[in-house]
């Protein structure tokens, strides 16, 4: 796949303004950082072939395989305030989780805070980095989603799964699937632009089937607590109702896990 096939088909929605294609790149989301510092604007993307040093959440790696996953990166500068910044994570789950089912793989569901999983293995993940001076609200926004990896091309320890094998296709069309979740995310964010936040946090909840009612265990530093979910708050953040009633504000630099299936 050359990366014309992305720019031209990418480029065919309003939201998307530039693409750059490289075969090979250290991390979409570093280049597009790189470019947003020399002036590109809203609506830039990234995708790259493979990526040399992608990057998960909490400075975990992201296994990016040339030719077998979607590695991509969008410039956004919402008019939202920093502070509901986790509200574009909650988008681009939402958006990511859309485009995978409409791929055939129905069983995809979101984990908070922007895990896609089936079967409890890893399908894809968003990488949102975010830049602010005053008011302006500067987001780099990366998704990465393994497509077409056979089960022996995830490294040893990780517990991943692709879309190829979810459908039961050797190879699944990656830009099919960039164009399907720009189109998707572009709609989210049409809704949290109109401040319709009740909207896509009803869509998460029902596309993540543990938002609500699931035991958790949260770690924060050295400390942790268990409880259960109890959907979205007004700036994205997962609510955690304790055993004595007190519901505590889950951010993005906490982890969740899931106490039972
Ligand atoms: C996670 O699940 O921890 C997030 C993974 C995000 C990976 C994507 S791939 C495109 C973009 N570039 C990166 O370096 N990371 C994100």
């Amino acid at each position: 796949m050359t990366g014309e096939g992305f720019r031209e088909r990418l480029l065919r929605s309003g939201f998307v303004r530039a693409v750059h294609w490289f075969d090979e790149v250290d991390s979409t989301n570093d280049a597009l950082r790189r470019l947003a510092a020399e002036g590109a604007v809203e609506g830039t993307v990234v995708v790259a072939g493979g990526q040399t040093r992608g990057r998960g959440r909490l400075g975990r790696r992201w296994h990016s395989p040339p030719g077998l996953g979607l590695y991509l990166s969008i410039l956004l500068r919402p008019s939202a305030p920093p502070m509901q910044v986790t509200r574009w994570t909650v988008a681009a789950a939402v958006a990511v989780c859309e485009a995978c089912r409409a791929a055939g793989a129905t069983e995809v569901a979101i984990e908070w805070p922007n895990d896609l999983t089936a079967g409890g293995r890893k399908l894809a993940g968003i990488l949102a980095e975010l830049r602010s001076s005053g008011s302006r609200t500067e987001l780099v926004l990366g998704s990465g989603v393994n497509v077409s990896h056979r089960a022996e091309d995830f490294p040893q320890g990780v517990d991943g799964t692709s879309l190829a094998l979810l459908v039961g296709e050797p190879v699944v069309d990656r830009v099919a699937l960039a164009e399907s979740y720009l189109e998707r995310l572009a709609a989210v964010c049409a809704r949290l632009e109109r401040g319709a936040w009740s909207e896509v946090a009803g869509r998460w909840e029902t596309l993540s089937r543990t938002g609500r009612d699931r035991a958790v265990r949260v770690a924060r530093g050295d400390a942790s607590f268990t409880g259960t979910t109890a959907g979205l708050g007004a700036r994205g953040q997962l609510r955690v109702r304790r055993s004595n009633g007190v519901v505590e504000d889950v951010h993005l630099a906490d982890s969740v896990e899931y106490l039972e299936r």
